[in-house]
Protein backbone atom coordinates (compact mmCIF):
# COMPACT_ATOMS: atom_id res chain seq x y z
CA UNK A 1 0.00 0.00 0.00
CA UNK A 2 1.38 3.59 -1.21
CA UNK A 3 2.14 6.01 2.54
CA UNK A 4 -1.27 8.16 0.77
CA UNK A 5 -3.63 5.03 0.88
CA UNK A 6 -2.27 4.14 4.41
CA UNK A 7 -2.70 7.85 6.03
CA UNK A 8 -5.96 7.55 4.14
CA UNK A 9 -6.92 4.28 6.32
CA UNK A 10 -5.73 5.61 9.47
CA UNK A 11 -8.19 8.99 9.29
CA UNK A 12 -11.03 6.44 8.47
CA UNK A 13 -10.60 4.20 11.48
CA UNK A 14 -11.78 6.63 13.66
CA UNK A 15 -15.55 6.42 14.14
CA UNK A 16 -15.75 10.09 14.32
CA UNK A 17 -19.81 10.03 14.16
CA UNK A 18 -20.71 13.55 15.09
CA UNK A 19 -24.81 12.67 15.71
CA UNK A 20 -23.93 10.37 18.14
CA UNK A 21 -22.81 11.53 21.71
CA UNK A 22 -21.62 8.07 22.09
CA UNK A 23 -18.85 8.82 19.62
CA UNK A 24 -18.03 12.35 20.86
CA UNK A 25 -15.09 11.01 22.24
CA UNK A 26 -13.99 9.26 19.02
CA UNK A 27 -14.39 12.81 16.72
CA UNK A 28 -12.15 14.46 19.33
CA UNK A 29 -9.30 11.67 18.75
CA UNK A 30 -10.48 12.12 14.91
CA UNK A 31 -9.56 16.24 15.18
CA UNK A 32 -6.28 15.66 17.27
CA UNK A 33 -5.01 13.11 14.42
CA UNK A 34 -5.37 15.53 11.87
CA UNK A 35 -3.56 18.57 14.28
CA UNK A 36 -0.43 16.08 14.12
CA UNK A 37 -0.77 15.35 10.70
CA UNK A 38 -0.88 19.17 9.43
CA UNK A 39 1.43 19.88 12.25
CA UNK A 40 4.03 17.36 11.02
CA UNK A 41 3.43 18.73 7.90
CA UNK A 42 4.80 21.78 8.66
CA UNK A 43 1.40 23.97 8.97
CA UNK A 44 0.74 25.85 11.70
CA UNK A 45 -2.01 24.77 13.29
CA UNK A 46 -4.59 24.72 16.08
CA UNK A 47 -7.84 22.88 17.20
CA UNK A 48 -10.61 25.53 18.39
CA UNK A 49 -13.19 24.09 20.74
CA UNK A 50 -16.68 24.81 19.97
CA UNK A 51 -19.85 24.02 21.59
CA UNK A 52 -19.78 20.22 20.77
CA UNK A 53 -16.99 18.96 17.77
CA UNK A 54 -13.44 21.02 17.89
CA UNK A 55 -12.59 23.00 14.10
CA UNK A 56 -9.32 22.55 13.15
CA UNK A 57 -7.60 25.40 11.29
CA UNK A 58 -3.90 25.28 9.73
CA UNK A 59 -1.90 27.79 7.27
CA UNK A 60 0.95 28.03 5.85
CA UNK A 61 3.35 31.17 6.19
CA UNK A 62 1.06 34.16 4.35
CA UNK A 63 3.05 36.28 1.89
CA UNK A 64 1.07 39.61 1.43
CA UNK A 65 1.29 39.79 -2.72
CA UNK A 66 -0.44 35.62 -2.75
CA UNK A 67 -3.84 34.94 -3.34
CA UNK A 68 -5.28 33.24 -0.26
CA UNK A 69 -7.21 29.91 -0.86
CA UNK A 70 -9.60 28.41 2.02
CA UNK A 71 -9.83 24.57 1.49
CA UNK A 72 -13.26 23.45 3.85
CA UNK A 73 -13.62 19.82 4.24
CA UNK A 74 -15.23 17.88 7.28
CA UNK A 75 -13.80 15.33 9.30
CA UNK A 76 -17.16 14.04 10.96
CA UNK A 77 -19.39 10.80 8.97
CA UNK A 78 -22.67 10.11 9.21
CA UNK A 79 -23.87 6.90 11.36
CA UNK A 80 -23.35 3.54 10.12
CA UNK A 81 -26.57 1.56 10.48
CA UNK A 82 -27.60 -1.03 9.01
CA UNK A 83 -24.71 -2.23 9.84
CA UNK A 84 -25.72 -5.80 8.67
CA UNK A 85 -25.64 -4.70 5.24
CA UNK A 86 -22.30 -3.96 5.21
CA UNK A 87 -19.89 -6.09 3.20
CA UNK A 88 -17.03 -5.27 5.75
CA UNK A 89 -16.63 -3.37 9.18
CA UNK A 90 -17.35 0.41 8.51
CA UNK A 91 -14.23 1.76 9.98
CA UNK A 92 -11.47 -1.16 9.32
CA UNK A 93 -11.45 -0.06 5.18
CA UNK A 94 -10.43 -3.06 2.77
CA UNK A 95 -9.40 -2.41 -0.79
CA UNK A 96 -11.89 -4.38 -3.43
CA UNK A 97 -12.22 -3.36 -6.55
CA UNK A 98 -9.68 -0.69 -6.89
CA UNK A 99 -12.03 1.18 -4.35
CA UNK A 100 -11.57 2.04 -0.55
CA UNK A 101 -14.45 0.76 1.03
CA UNK A 102 -14.96 2.54 4.45
CA UNK A 103 -17.51 5.21 6.26
CA UNK A 104 -16.23 8.94 5.20
CA UNK A 105 -14.25 6.87 2.26
CA UNK A 106 -16.03 9.26 -0.07
CA UNK A 107 -17.89 11.74 2.33
CA UNK A 108 -15.74 13.17 3.35
CA UNK A 109 -12.55 11.82 4.64
CA UNK A 110 -11.26 10.16 1.43
CA UNK A 111 -11.54 14.00 -0.90
CA UNK A 112 -10.54 16.05 2.13
CA UNK A 113 -7.28 14.16 2.75
CA UNK A 114 -6.44 14.41 -1.10
CA UNK A 115 -6.26 18.50 -0.49
CA UNK A 116 -4.19 17.59 1.98
CA UNK A 117 -1.69 15.02 0.75
CA UNK A 118 -1.72 17.53 -2.35
CA UNK A 119 0.08 20.36 -0.50
CA UNK A 120 2.34 17.60 1.41
CA UNK A 121 3.18 16.70 -1.71
CA UNK A 122 4.07 20.15 -3.04
CA UNK A 123 5.38 21.10 -0.07
CA UNK A 124 8.12 17.88 -0.65
CA UNK A 125 8.77 18.62 -4.25
CA UNK A 126 9.19 22.15 -3.94
CA UNK A 127 8.86 23.49 -0.44
CA UNK A 128 6.51 25.71 -0.30
CA UNK A 129 2.94 26.96 -1.70
CA UNK A 130 2.23 28.88 -4.90
CA UNK A 131 -0.33 30.61 -2.50
CA UNK A 132 -1.29 31.17 0.86
CA UNK A 133 -3.24 28.33 2.23
CA UNK A 134 -5.99 28.04 4.92
CA UNK A 135 -7.35 24.07 5.62
CA UNK A 136 -10.83 24.53 7.61
CA UNK A 137 -11.79 21.38 9.02
CA UNK A 138 -15.17 20.83 11.09
CA UNK A 139 -16.41 17.99 13.20
CA UNK A 140 -20.18 19.19 12.21
CA UNK A 141 -20.99 19.14 9.14
CA UNK A 142 -23.75 16.51 9.19
CA UNK A 143 -25.27 17.76 12.01
CA UNK A 144 -25.61 21.09 10.00
CA UNK A 145 -22.52 22.85 11.15
CA UNK A 146 -24.51 24.38 14.09
CA UNK A 147 -21.84 26.18 15.48
CA UNK A 148 -19.09 27.25 12.31
CA UNK A 149 -21.14 30.40 11.73
CA UNK A 150 -20.62 31.86 14.81
CA UNK A 151 -16.72 30.31 14.48
CA UNK A 152 -16.31 32.19 10.85
CA UNK A 153 -18.07 35.20 12.95
CA UNK A 154 -15.38 35.29 15.60
CA UNK A 155 -12.05 34.50 13.30
CA UNK A 156 -12.94 36.55 10.23
CA UNK A 157 -9.60 38.50 10.38
CA UNK A 158 -7.65 35.16 10.10
CA UNK A 159 -9.96 33.28 7.42
CA UNK A 160 -10.32 36.39 4.83
CA UNK A 161 -9.27 35.26 1.42
CA UNK A 162 -10.08 35.20 -2.20
CA UNK A 163 -11.63 32.16 -3.15
CA UNK A 164 -12.98 28.59 -1.22
CA UNK A 165 -12.73 25.29 -2.43
CA UNK A 166 -14.62 22.15 -1.12
CA UNK A 167 -13.99 18.46 -2.91
CA UNK A 168 -17.05 16.75 -1.11
CA UNK A 169 -19.87 17.11 -4.23
CA UNK A 170 -20.37 14.89 -7.13
CA UNK A 171 -18.78 13.94 -10.39
CA UNK A 172 -20.97 12.84 -12.95
CA UNK A 173 -19.34 9.81 -14.29
CA UNK A 174 -15.50 7.74 -13.79
CA UNK A 175 -13.47 9.97 -15.29
CA UNK A 176 -15.53 12.88 -16.03
CA UNK A 177 -13.87 16.24 -13.87
CA UNK A 178 -16.92 17.83 -12.82
CA UNK A 179 -17.17 21.66 -11.02
CA UNK A 180 -20.13 22.25 -9.14
CA UNK A 181 -21.45 26.07 -9.15
CA UNK A 182 -24.88 25.20 -6.99
CA UNK A 183 -25.85 23.42 -3.90
CA UNK A 184 -29.64 23.24 -2.70
CA UNK A 185 -30.47 24.76 0.24
CA UNK A 186 -32.69 22.67 2.93
CA UNK A 187 -35.01 22.75 5.81
CA UNK A 188 -36.09 19.89 7.86
CA UNK A 189 -38.88 19.61 10.28
CA UNK A 190 -40.83 16.83 12.56
CA UNK A 191 -44.71 16.83 12.88
CA UNK A 192 -46.11 14.29 15.64
CA UNK A 193 -49.74 13.91 15.48
CA UNK A 194 -51.54 12.57 18.91
CA UNK A 195 -54.93 10.98 19.13
CA UNK A 196 -56.07 8.67 22.27
CA UNK A 197 -54.49 8.77 25.74
CA UNK A 198 -52.73 5.58 25.00
CA UNK A 199 -52.53 2.74 22.49
CA UNK A 200 -56.13 1.58 22.57
CA UNK A 201 -57.57 -2.40 20.84
CA UNK A 202 -58.08 -1.40 17.28
CA UNK A 203 -61.26 -3.69 17.48
CA UNK A 204 -62.65 -2.30 20.51
CA UNK A 205 -62.09 1.94 19.31
CA UNK A 206 -61.11 1.59 15.59
CA UNK A 207 -63.64 3.34 13.88
CA UNK A 208 -64.67 5.34 16.82
CA UNK A 209 -61.94 7.51 17.29
CA UNK A 210 -59.17 9.05 14.98
CA UNK A 211 -56.29 7.20 14.08
CA UNK A 212 -53.11 8.96 14.38
CA UNK A 213 -50.89 6.51 11.45
CA UNK A 214 -54.06 7.08 9.45
CA UNK A 215 -54.23 10.70 9.78
CA UNK A 216 -50.63 11.15 9.39
CA UNK A 217 -50.92 9.56 5.94
CA UNK A 218 -53.38 11.52 4.42
CA UNK A 219 -51.29 14.57 5.93
CA UNK A 220 -48.39 13.17 4.43
CA UNK A 221 -50.00 12.69 1.13
CA UNK A 222 -51.24 16.77 0.94
CA UNK A 223 -47.65 17.91 0.98
CA UNK A 224 -48.03 17.02 -3.15
CA UNK A 225 -49.92 16.90 -6.14
CA UNK A 226 -50.47 13.48 -7.86
CA UNK A 227 -48.25 14.52 -10.97
CA UNK A 228 -45.41 14.83 -8.43
CA UNK A 229 -45.34 19.09 -7.61
CA UNK A 230 -45.20 20.07 -4.34
CA UNK A 231 -48.76 21.25 -3.23
CA UNK A 232 -47.89 23.63 -0.30
CA UNK A 233 -49.00 27.12 -1.51
CA UNK A 234 -46.68 29.84 -1.91
CA UNK A 235 -43.87 26.73 -2.36
CA UNK A 236 -42.77 27.88 -6.04
CA UNK A 237 -42.69 31.83 -5.19
CA UNK A 238 -39.23 32.76 -5.39
CA UNK A 239 -37.84 30.10 -7.45
CA UNK A 240 -35.36 31.51 -10.32
CA UNK A 241 -36.14 30.14 -13.39
CA UNK A 242 -33.65 27.64 -15.09
CA UNK A 243 -31.59 29.53 -17.51
CA UNK A 244 -31.43 28.18 -20.95
CA UNK A 245 -28.00 28.05 -21.36
CA UNK A 246 -27.86 25.75 -18.14
CA UNK A 247 -30.23 22.92 -19.51
CA UNK A 248 -28.79 22.90 -22.74
CA UNK A 249 -25.53 22.36 -21.49
CA UNK A 250 -27.16 19.75 -18.70
CA UNK A 251 -28.54 18.13 -21.89
CA UNK A 252 -25.17 16.84 -23.01
CA UNK A 253 -23.32 15.91 -19.41
CA UNK A 254 -23.10 12.07 -19.45
CA UNK A 255 -23.64 9.89 -16.91
CA UNK A 256 -27.61 11.99 -15.29
CA UNK A 257 -29.77 10.65 -18.39
CA UNK A 258 -33.50 9.56 -17.01
CA UNK A 259 -31.82 6.06 -17.56
CA UNK A 260 -28.80 6.73 -15.60
CA UNK A 261 -31.12 8.05 -12.57
CA UNK A 262 -32.89 4.72 -12.99
CA UNK A 263 -29.61 2.42 -13.32
CA UNK A 264 -27.47 4.35 -10.20
CA UNK A 265 -31.19 4.07 -7.90
CA UNK A 266 -32.75 0.75 -9.18
CA UNK A 267 -36.07 2.21 -9.30
CA UNK A 268 -38.80 1.44 -11.86
CA UNK A 269 -39.79 4.90 -12.96
CA UNK A 270 -38.43 8.52 -12.45
CA UNK A 271 -40.67 10.36 -10.63
CA UNK A 272 -41.38 14.23 -10.16
CA UNK A 273 -42.08 17.78 -11.08
CA UNK A 274 -43.27 17.27 -14.37
CA UNK A 275 -41.41 19.29 -17.13
CA UNK A 276 -38.11 18.62 -16.02
CA UNK A 277 -35.43 15.85 -16.67
CA UNK A 278 -34.26 14.15 -13.45
CA UNK A 279 -31.24 16.38 -12.84
CA UNK A 280 -33.04 19.14 -13.75
CA UNK A 281 -35.48 18.26 -10.69
CA UNK A 282 -32.61 16.89 -8.58
CA UNK A 283 -30.10 20.09 -9.33
CA UNK A 284 -32.16 23.21 -9.82
CA UNK A 285 -35.49 22.57 -8.46
CA UNK A 286 -37.01 22.46 -4.86
CA UNK A 287 -38.43 19.34 -3.32
CA UNK A 288 -40.15 18.18 -0.39
CA UNK A 289 -39.19 14.25 0.87
CA UNK A 290 -40.24 12.00 3.95
CA UNK A 291 -36.79 10.99 5.41
CA UNK A 292 -38.95 8.91 8.17
CA UNK A 293 -42.48 7.90 9.04
CA UNK A 294 -43.28 5.41 11.43
CA UNK A 295 -45.92 4.90 14.50
CA UNK A 296 -47.71 1.81 15.89
CA UNK A 297 -46.72 -1.51 15.71
CA UNK A 298 -43.44 -2.71 13.48
CA UNK A 299 -42.82 -5.71 14.81
CA UNK A 300 -43.33 -9.27 13.50
CA UNK A 301 -46.36 -10.28 12.15
CA UNK A 302 -49.80 -7.95 12.93
CA UNK A 303 -50.93 -6.18 16.40
CA UNK A 304 -54.59 -5.04 16.24
CA UNK A 305 -53.52 -1.80 17.79
CA UNK A 306 -54.77 1.83 17.37
CA UNK A 307 -51.50 3.72 18.03
CA UNK A 308 -51.74 7.07 20.18
CA UNK A 309 -49.54 8.80 18.43
CA UNK A 310 -47.76 9.01 15.10
CA UNK A 311 -44.29 10.78 13.76
CA UNK A 312 -42.92 12.65 10.18
CA UNK A 313 -39.50 13.56 9.56
CA UNK A 314 -39.46 16.03 6.27
CA UNK A 315 -37.37 17.75 4.29
CA UNK A 316 -37.15 20.42 1.78
CA UNK A 317 -34.59 21.14 -0.86
CA UNK A 318 -34.57 24.68 -1.80
CA UNK A 319 -33.21 26.58 -4.56
CA UNK A 320 -32.07 30.04 -5.09
CA UNK A 321 -34.15 32.57 -3.92
CA UNK A 322 -35.93 30.31 -1.60
CA UNK A 323 -35.45 31.47 1.79
CA UNK A 324 -35.32 28.47 4.63
CA UNK A 325 -37.25 30.03 6.96
CA UNK A 326 -40.14 31.53 4.90
CA UNK A 327 -40.84 27.75 3.46
CA UNK A 328 -40.90 26.76 6.76
CA UNK A 329 -43.38 29.13 7.46
CA UNK A 330 -45.60 28.04 4.39
CA UNK A 331 -45.06 24.76 5.10
CA UNK A 332 -46.07 25.09 8.98
CA UNK A 333 -49.58 26.84 7.81
CA UNK A 334 -49.39 23.81 4.59
CA UNK A 335 -49.61 21.42 8.13
CA UNK A 336 -51.82 23.13 10.27
CA UNK A 337 -54.54 23.93 7.47
CA UNK A 338 -54.57 19.97 6.10
CA UNK A 339 -54.03 18.12 9.55
CA UNK A 340 -57.09 16.10 9.68
CA UNK A 341 -59.63 16.07 12.53
CA UNK A 342 -59.51 14.57 15.80
CA UNK A 343 -55.59 14.54 16.29
CA UNK A 344 -53.33 17.36 17.48
CA UNK A 345 -50.16 18.20 15.90
CA UNK A 346 -46.81 19.18 17.40
CA UNK A 347 -44.35 20.91 15.21
CA UNK A 348 -40.85 20.81 15.68
CA UNK A 349 -38.99 22.68 13.59
CA UNK A 350 -35.53 21.62 12.19
CA UNK A 351 -32.11 22.49 11.18
CA UNK A 352 -31.83 24.67 7.53
CA UNK A 353 -29.49 25.63 5.15
CA UNK A 354 -29.40 28.24 2.41
CA UNK A 355 -29.11 26.87 -1.28
CA UNK A 356 -26.46 28.31 -3.35
CA UNK A 357 -25.05 29.52 -6.95
CA UNK A 358 -21.97 31.35 -8.28
CA UNK A 359 -20.83 32.13 -11.89
CA UNK A 360 -18.83 29.07 -13.21
CA UNK A 361 -17.31 30.87 -15.43
CA UNK A 362 -15.79 33.38 -12.92
CA UNK A 363 -11.59 33.89 -13.06
CA UNK A 364 -11.64 31.48 -10.27
CA UNK A 365 -14.07 29.53 -11.87
CA UNK A 366 -11.74 28.96 -15.18
CA UNK A 367 -9.22 28.50 -12.67
CA UNK A 368 -11.09 25.15 -11.19
CA UNK A 369 -11.96 23.98 -14.74
CA UNK A 370 -8.03 24.13 -15.84
CA UNK A 371 -7.15 22.39 -12.53
CA UNK A 372 -9.68 19.35 -13.02
CA UNK A 373 -8.60 19.31 -17.60
CA UNK A 374 -4.94 19.16 -16.59
CA UNK A 375 -5.49 16.37 -13.59
CA UNK A 376 -8.27 14.42 -15.12
CA UNK A 377 -6.76 15.30 -18.87
CA UNK A 378 -10.46 15.59 -19.96
CA UNK A 379 -12.73 18.40 -20.61
CA UNK A 380 -14.56 19.62 -17.33
CA UNK A 381 -18.32 19.40 -16.81
CA UNK A 382 -20.04 22.37 -15.06
CA UNK A 383 -23.09 21.00 -12.68
CA UNK A 384 -25.33 22.06 -9.67
CA UNK A 385 -25.57 19.97 -7.05
CA UNK A 386 -28.69 18.12 -5.11
CA UNK A 387 -27.60 18.10 -2.14
CA UNK A 388 -26.61 20.70 0.08
CA UNK A 389 -23.22 21.99 1.85
CA UNK A 390 -24.83 24.96 4.09
CA UNK A 391 -22.04 26.51 5.54
CA UNK A 392 -21.14 27.63 1.32
CA UNK A 393 -23.66 29.99 1.63
CA UNK A 394 -22.51 30.88 4.72
CA UNK A 395 -19.15 31.48 3.62
CA UNK A 396 -20.11 34.23 1.22
CA UNK A 397 -22.41 35.88 3.52
CA UNK A 398 -19.74 36.39 6.57
CA UNK A 399 -16.50 35.95 4.11
CA UNK A 400 -18.16 37.35 1.44
CA UNK A 401 -16.51 34.92 -1.09
CA UNK A 402 -17.40 31.82 -3.40
CA UNK A 403 -16.50 28.36 -3.25
CA UNK A 404 -15.33 26.35 -6.22
CA UNK A 405 -16.70 22.40 -6.21
CA UNK A 406 -14.29 19.91 -7.46
CA UNK A 407 -16.73 16.86 -6.56
CA UNK A 408 -15.36 13.32 -6.38
CA UNK A 409 -18.15 11.75 -5.54
CA UNK A 410 -19.40 8.92 -7.58
CA UNK A 411 -22.65 8.41 -7.93
CA UNK A 412 -22.65 5.11 -6.51
CA UNK A 413 -19.99 5.99 -3.78
CA UNK A 414 -23.58 5.03 -1.53
CA UNK A 415 -22.64 8.15 1.00
CA UNK A 416 -24.36 7.81 4.48
CA UNK A 417 -25.80 4.11 2.84
CA UNK A 418 -23.61 0.97 3.89
CA UNK A 419 -21.00 0.50 1.90
CA UNK A 420 -19.64 3.37 0.81
CA UNK A 421 -16.84 3.55 -1.23
CA UNK A 422 -14.11 5.57 -2.59
CA UNK A 423 -12.01 4.19 -5.97
CA UNK A 424 -8.16 4.80 -5.38
CA UNK A 425 -7.82 6.38 -8.43
CA UNK A 426 -10.52 9.18 -6.95
CA UNK A 427 -8.05 9.64 -4.16
CA UNK A 428 -5.02 9.96 -6.61
CA UNK A 429 -6.86 12.39 -8.85
CA UNK A 430 -8.00 14.65 -5.85
CA UNK A 431 -4.30 14.86 -4.95
CA UNK A 432 -3.24 15.87 -8.74
CA UNK A 433 -6.62 18.39 -8.51
CA UNK A 434 -5.10 20.30 -5.23
CA UNK A 435 -1.70 20.80 -6.94
CA UNK A 436 -3.16 21.75 -10.23
CA UNK A 437 -5.92 24.11 -8.74
CA UNK A 438 -2.85 25.58 -6.50
CA UNK A 439 -0.93 26.74 -9.35
CA UNK A 440 -4.35 28.10 -11.57
CA UNK A 441 -5.22 30.24 -8.66
CA UNK A 442 -1.96 31.84 -7.70
CA UNK A 443 -2.11 32.51 -12.11
CA UNK A 444 -5.33 34.72 -11.26
N1 LIG B 1 -21.19 15.85 0.93
C1 LIG B 1 -22.57 15.94 1.24
C2 LIG B 1 -23.35 16.80 0.29
C3 LIG B 1 -23.27 16.42 -1.17
C4 LIG B 1 -23.00 15.13 -1.59
C5 LIG B 1 -23.49 17.38 -2.08
C6 LIG B 1 -22.95 14.82 -2.93
C7 LIG B 1 -23.46 17.09 -3.41
C8 LIG B 1 -23.18 15.81 -3.85
C9 LIG B 1 -22.73 16.47 2.65
O1 LIG B 1 -21.87 15.83 3.56
C10 LIG B 1 -24.13 16.18 3.12
O2 LIG B 1 -24.51 15.06 3.18
N2 LIG B 1 -24.88 17.22 3.43
C11 LIG B 1 -26.18 17.11 4.00
C12 LIG B 1 -26.47 18.43 4.64
C13 LIG B 1 -27.44 18.40 5.79
C14 LIG B 1 -27.03 17.45 6.89
C15 LIG B 1 -27.59 19.80 6.32
C16 LIG B 1 -27.23 16.80 2.97
O3 LIG B 1 -27.13 17.22 1.80
O4 LIG B 1 -28.19 16.09 3.31
ZN1 LIG C 1 -22.69 13.82 3.96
Amino acid sequence: MTPELECLFSFLRFPSISTDSKHTGDVRACADWLVAKLSEMGLSTQLHETARHPVVVARNEHISSRRTVLIYGHYDVQPVDPLNLWSSDPFQPEIRDGRIWARGATDNKGQMLAHVLGVEKTLRESGELPVNLIFLFEGEEEIGSPNLATFLQSHREELKCDVIAISDTGMVASGVPTLGYGLRGITCCEVILRGPKGDLHSGLFGGAVANPAAAMARLVASLHTLDGSVAVSGFYDNVRPLEKWEREMWAKVPGVSDADFLTVTGSQSTFGEPGYSSAERTWARPTAEVNGIGGGYQGEGSKTVLPAESFVKLSFRLVPDQSPEDIMKKVKAHLEAHCPCGVTMEFIPGHDGKPYVADPHSQFGIAAQAALRSSFNSEPVLIREGGSIPIVQTFRDILGVDTLLLGLALSDAQIHAPNENFPIENFEAGIRLNQALLKEIAKH
